[in-house]
């Protein structure tokens, strides 16, 4: 994988991401023509591009769904029960992937702290947040913490830091690919299924959170066979709750 910067691009935080996840980057005049999947930093931040699809996460998508009268209606928040925590509940959302579901549970209220190990997902998580940052979604980003790495790095040393831990780990089969959106086409690419859910799921429990909840698709077994203490289920996924 390569970063191509354009001119437009900035070139220290190219320099930083690069750094930090080991992605080369190198600095070009305009985007290449061939279909090699890469990450393109311009003035408007950066995209993942295969030469013909492009995608780059934007929580203004979200807007309308945090607004207050809605937030509470969402799956996920119900799930987690901002209410049932006290003032600034730390969570550790320990797959954050393009962290949509973390900025709804931190629109909640909760300090979340988002852990993505895959570094081009990463670093489009970075971007979003970076461009988030600089308008008007600044409360809710304030509350968002982004880190680089396996999480379960952070469980092991994390006994008791976090109320709630959330595990949102990639399910493998998907039948009816041809429905998959375009976003998906491209992150597709990246991220293997997650083989190692159960393992993540049982270092979790061993940091000690007030609660561990899981997303799964509606009919999928268990997440390492260990029923939940309730499940609140929509028309396609679940969230299973261990208290
Ligand atoms: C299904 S996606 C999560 C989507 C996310 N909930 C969202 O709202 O965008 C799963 C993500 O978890 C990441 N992941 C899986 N295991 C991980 C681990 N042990 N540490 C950090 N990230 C992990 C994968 O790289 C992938 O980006």
């Amino acid at each position: 994988m390569m970063l191509y910067l354009l001119p437009s691009g900035d070139h220290d935080w190219a320099k930083e991401l690069s750094d930090k996840t080991g992605i080369p980057f190198l600095p070009v005049d305009k985007e290449p023509e061939d279909d090699s999947l890469r990450l393109v930093l311009s003035d408007r931040g950066l995209f993942l591009s295969d030469g013909t699809l492009s995608y780059q996460g934007d929580f203004h998508t979200l807007l309308a769904r945090v607004e207050k009268n809605r937030l509470n209606s969402e799956l996920l928040v119900k799930a987690a029960k901002p209410k049932s925590f006290s003032t600034g509940a730390t969570l550790l959302d320990a797959t954050a992937g393009l962290g949509e579901d973390s900025f709804l549970l931190a629109a909640a209220g909760f300090c979340v702290t988002l852990c993505e190990r895959n570094p081009v997902i990463f670093s489009l998580l970075a971007d979003t947040m970076k461009r988030a940052r600089e308008e008007a979604l600044l409360p809710i980003l304030s509350r968002m913490e982004l880190y680089f790495g396996d999480s379960k790095e952070l469980l092991q040393s994390a006994d008791g830091k976090y109320d709630l831990v959330y595990l949102d780990p990639m399910f493998p089969a998907r039948a009816k690919s041809g429905l998959i959106k375009k976003k998906f086409q491209l992150l597709q690419k990246l991220e293997r299924p997650e083989e190692n859910g159960e393992e993540l799921l049982s270092v979790a429990i061993s940091a000690h959170p007030k609660k561990i909840l899981v997303k799964r698709p509606k009919n999928a077994p268990f997440l390492g066979e260990k029923a939940p203490s309730y499940t609140i289920a929509g028309d396609t996924i679940r969230y299973d709750c261990i208290v």
